[in-house]
């Protein structure tokens, strides 16, 4: 029996041209491992009117971690039209199915490296070297929304002097998306950013909030950001409101080290982020819970590229190195990440998105050629 069990989740588009590089890689660098394909995507949603079948988090549930690719989303109307028509009337509403194993599997934190390789000439600076940790599983992407608002709701949110202003507005023309802080989520993504900064010997931890507006929620993580820090006597706990960090991230990147931030400003400051460091061809991320990680790219399944070979699977496969981290294949996973800056460094084999002409699976073989140095 192989050593680790990883589940496999192309997705859509570009995910299944991405995850075929991370698989030649894996099998150059000689894993013990057993990979299992699993279903995720568009497909699915309309063939069977769930993007994420619940045979795919059986399937999750019985491996180590799982590398999955990226999924294409449309938003609701979209969605239903393209379902097949069996299934058209039955109510069924799409929900994004990486938000939800996410949700589902309680991966908490969300870890985004955004590192400058040297040589890559779509670095903002060569200094950029920060993590972001964004909350997970809640926040204004909790899923608890409403449209119409139903009276209930507009009953009780009446309770708060400030609602009175939408006192006369129409049930049907009022959306409503809550933004949900619990304090152990708050407490969960700063622990991780504080032992990380700690692990690390990282100077400082930023978190990224807006408490000045946002009161309650931002002011929640802030407060809780506050007492941790308490714990790292040696680490300086900075605070940022988003709109001013956006704007800080493009003046000093270089300054920063670590950020936390709840689930949407995480969202935005990584993609911020990831630009810095030559955008969405390197941008990894890691879905850490309790026992089980998942680990994909941050891009999405861009359509146009779909099935030509032709996007950059670096983000992937820093993303490879960061499971091969999690599974404790350390070693494994410094050759592979000095592979991958090696071929960033002499800059020969590169696509589209570099200025060349390669595929990404010449990408992949040049970064195999590198670890079998
Ligand atoms: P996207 O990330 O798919 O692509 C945007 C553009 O970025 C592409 O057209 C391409 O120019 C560039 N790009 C992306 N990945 C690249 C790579 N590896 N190498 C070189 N260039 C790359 O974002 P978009 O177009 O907004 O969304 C397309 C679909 O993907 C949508 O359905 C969206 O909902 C979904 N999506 C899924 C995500 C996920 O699976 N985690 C994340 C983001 C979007
Ligand atoms: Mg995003």
């Amino acid at each position: 029996m192989a050593k680790y069990r990883i589940a496999c989740l192309p997705g859509d588009g570009i995910g299944k041209d991405v995850m075929d590089a991370a698989m030649l890689v894996l099998e150059a660098v000689n894993l013990d491992a057993e990979y299992i394909n699993g279903d995720v995507g568009w497909e699915f949603w309309k063939q069977e009117g769930n993007p994420l079948p619940d045979r795919t988090i059986e399937l999750l549930k019985s491996t180590d971690c799982c590398l999955f690719g990226a999924i294409t989303s449309k938003p609701k109307e979209e969605a239903v039209k393209e379902l097949s028509p069996l299934l058209r009337d039955k109510g069924l509403i799409y929900y994004s199915p990486i938000v939800r194993l996410r949700q589902t599997l309680k991966l908490r934190t969300n870890m985004r490296p955004c590192k400058a390789y040297p040589g890559n000439p779509l670095n903002y600076r060569d200094d950029v070297d920060l993590i972001i940790f964004r909350e997970n599983t809640e926040g204004l992407y909790s899923g608890v929304e409403f449209h119409p608002l139903p009276v209930e709701v507009k009953d009780a949110l009446l309770m708060h002097p400030k609602m009175k202003s939408f006192l006369d507005v129409d049930l049907n023309d009022m959306a409503l998306s809550c933004r949900i802080f619990t304090r152990q989520a708050c407490q969960s993504i700063l622990r991780a950013a504080f032992e990380y900064a700690k692990k690390y010997k990282k100077p400082s931890v930023t978190v990224v909030e807006k408490p000045n507006v946002i009161r309650e929620t931002s002011g929640l993580m802030i407060r809780e950001a506050r007492e941790l820090a308490k714990e790292y006597p040696e680490i300086e706990l900075w605070e940022a409101n988003v709109d001013a960090m956006c704007m800080w991230l493009l003046k000093n990147p270089q300054n920063y080290s670590v950020l936390a931030a709840s689930n949407m400003f995480g969202d935005i400051i990584s993609d911020l982020s990831a630009q810095l460091v030559g955008g969405l061809g390197f941008a990894c991320s890691a879905n850490i819970g309790d026992g089980y990680a998942l680990f994909e790219p941050t891009h999405g399944s861009a359509p146009k590229y779909a099935g030509q070979y032709k996007v950059n699977p670096i983000a992937m496969l820093l993303s490879v190195k960061l499971m091969l981290e999690y599974i404790g294949e350390g070693k494994v996973a410094s050759r592979l990440e000095n592979s991958i800056a090696s071929v960033l460094r002499e800059g020969k084999v590169k696509t589209y998105d570099l200025g060349g002409k390669n595929t990404t699976l010449e990408v992949a073989e040049e970064v195999i050629r590198k670890v079998k140095d």
